[in-house]
């Protein structure tokens, strides 16, 4: 019997993206259905490229990859070079691999997948801007009721913002999209920066990651010492935030995260407070909860389960 779970990651490669794809391949439990991209930390285009190179280096030209929605609902594209460098990948080598994109928009890939598949039966992973899936909910309603849940990365209430002071990148770019995630009524865990900003590299992490002797491993610790770069100077941090790892290490080991129950809601409206998302993690409103929000990581765990789990990938 097959008893792993079925995701579609919606991604926006991106260091830490290209991570989280890793773990997920390495991982017995998750079956990856496929990879939907959208613009964020780079255009599409580049977002897009990216994700086949990851396959590429995690040796899946299999699972199935698809270009999405190269803009915001609304508004201009936000991007985030000065994080990810020009590529989006800056800190491996930037190839043009023979995986190609599927012949299909990644929105109707997302619906076709969750018709086809017995309801509830499958994750959704969103790694970037929510507009691929809020643009699959609004064609199609209907798909809302067959998701399993969906386990984000995005958002933040202790930590506030990193790209504006109040609101965390991938919700600022595209918040009316967000908006529409939050309100869907699917099953929704988020992980936050409150949570990802404990999952900190350093140097032991990524030596025992280069130790494991695979492309993979060491592609982990070239990235993530790109990576390193901007939060170091920004925060005086040792290391960078993994956050959209912390997506797949959740649905492996949800105990690496503390979480409470809340509402969560998305500002659209306010330009100084865009895309902030307000958690009432003291339950001091009557707004119904519709989020699992995570309020911290166990980093040690963390990282010993993403080191074993990459010694299973080329
Ligand atoms: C999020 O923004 C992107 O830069 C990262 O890939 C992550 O998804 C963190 O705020
Ligand atoms: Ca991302």
């Amino acid at each position: 019997m097959n008893t792993s779970r079925s995701i579609i990651i919606d991604t926006d490669p991106g260091q830490d993206d290209a991570v989280a794809i890793f773990l997920a391949l390495a991982s017995d439990e998750l079956q990856v259905l496929g990879i939907t991209v959208v613009a964020g930390n780079v255009p599409l285009e580049l977002t897009a490229r990216n994700a086949r190179i990851v396959c590429d280096l995690g040796g899946r030209p299999d699972i199935p990859i698809l270009a999405g929605c190269d803009r915001p609902l609304l508004r201009p594209l936000v991007t985030a070079e000065d994080v990810h460098g020009n590529t989006g990948l800056d800190g491996v080598e930037i190839y043009d691999p023979d995986i190609q994109l599927r012949d299909q928009h990644a929105v109707d890939f997302i619906i076709e997948t969750l018709r086809s598949q017995p309801s509830e039966s499958v994750t959704l992973c969103p790694l970037g801007p929510l507009t691929n899936i809020a643009v699959a909910f609004k064609l199609a309603p209907d798909i809302c009721a067959r998701v399993a849940e969906i386990v984000l990365m995005g958002g933040a209430y202790f930590a506030v913002g990193n790209v504006t002071p109040a609101a965390e990148f991938n919700i600022y770019v595209d918040p009316e999209a967000a908006d529409i995630v939050f309100r869907s009524g699917v099953p929704l865990t988020v992980l936050p920066l409150d949570a990802t900003h404990h999952v900190l590299s350093n140097k032991p992490r990524l030596d025992a990651l280069r130790a494991i002797g695979n492309r993979t491993g060491q592609a982990i610790a070239d990235l993530t010492s790109f990576y390193e770069r901007f939060d170091r100077r920004k925060y005086g941090s040792e290391g960078a935030p993994l956050h959209d790892p912390c997506v797949i290490a959740y649905l492996l080991k949800p105990e690496i995260f503390e979480s409470r129950f809340v509402n969560v809601e998305i500002e659209t409206s306010s330009e100084l407070t865009r895309g902030m998302t307000v958690a009432d993690w003291w339950g001091v409103t009557d707004r119904q909860p519709n989020a699992t929000f995570a309020g911290g990581a166990d980093a040690d765990v963390f990282f010993e389960l993403l080191t074993c789990k990459i010694a299973n990938l080329p």
